[in-house]
């Protein structure tokens, strides 16, 4: 396994692999690997010759008061499993390597990333779809793994590579979750076990609003209520949002029909965590 913090030796890499007609799989990552990012290996792996993955904990998507500094790294532990996974290149690139001095080649869209998580998060999307397509330029992949968790990053990287004439394949993959159905994340470490406890509340109110959709309800508004008067019952956790949009143009809708994206952000303690369901 290569592992590489070289833009120009990572892009030589791909380019020969690509020159001796290899197929390409890209998983972007911040690193501090869990379940959910071994599930997208393995779908990279499966339907790859060659599997790359990027750890760079990228700073312009971070906020000036967000969690920049104590986000979780262990490049030793990712590598073993990356190594075990049977990836065959980690790009990791320092900070100085991928924003140069005077950098100003920021990518930005409208719309999509303004509601949701871009509403009490106004640099992030900025900050994923410009590290994004620098990714997709540097390791120029045939197919890229995004985990549906982060659905509204999804949207927007699918819309991004429409809209720029990126030759490659978005592959949402699905959630993966802990026992309980917390949903697997990096920032679950930053909980308490009291707020571990109470974290579950997230999935369980999808699960309630599933339920009343699955037994006829198409009123967004009804969901919605549903989902915070359950979430309401847990005394630590602090709604941030609860939306029902449009997954194609993350817009809010009045009916239930479609392409939907059910999302909420909910702190638990001081924890900023998302969660979702995916109707199409
Ligand atoms: O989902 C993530 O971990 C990040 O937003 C990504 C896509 C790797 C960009 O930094």
């Amino acid at each position: 396994m290569i592992i590489s913090g070289s833009i120009k030796e990572t892009r030589n890499q791909v380019k020969e692999w690509k020159k001796q007609g290899l197929s390409v799989g890209l998983v972007p990552t911040m690193g501090y690997l869990h379940e959910g990012h071994k599930s997208l290996i393995e779908r990279a792996r499966k339907e790859n010759d060659k599997v790359c993955v990027s750890i760079f904990v990228n700073p312009m998507q971070f906020g000036p008061n967000e969690d920049l500094d104590s986000y979780p790294r262990d490049l030793e532990r990712d590598s073993k499993i990356c190594e075990e996974a049977g990836v065959d290149l980690i790009f990791h690139p320092e900070v100085e390597e991928m924003y140069g001095p005077n950098f100003c080649g920021f990518v930005d869209m409208h719309t999509l990333p303004e509601k949701l998580c871009g509403a009490s998060r106004p640099v992030h999307f900025r900050g994923v779809q410009t590290v994004v397509s620098k990714l997709f330029h540097i390791m120029p992949a045939d197919r890229a793994y995004f985990g549906q968790k982060d659905a509204q990053q999804l949207a927007i990287i699918r819309r991004m590579v429409i809209d720029l004439d990126f030759d490659i394949e978005i592959i949402g993959c699905p959630i993966i979750r802990e026992e309980d159905g917390l949903a697997k994340s990096s920032r679950n470490t930053y909980l308490s076990a009291e707020e571990r406890a109470q974290a579950v509340i997230l999935n369980q109110s999808l699960e309630e609003a599933m339920k009343a959709i699955e037994a006829g309800e198409k009123d967004a508004a009804k969901i919605k209520s549903i989902i915070t008067d359950k979430l309401n019952t847990c005394p630590l956790a602090k709604i941030d949002y609860v939306e029902v949009v449009s997954f194609d143009t993350i817009q809010p809708i009045e009916k239930v029909e479609g392409a939907v994206l059910i999302a909420i952000a909910v702190y638990i303690g001081s924890t900023r965590l998302i969660d979702n369901r995916i109707l199409m």
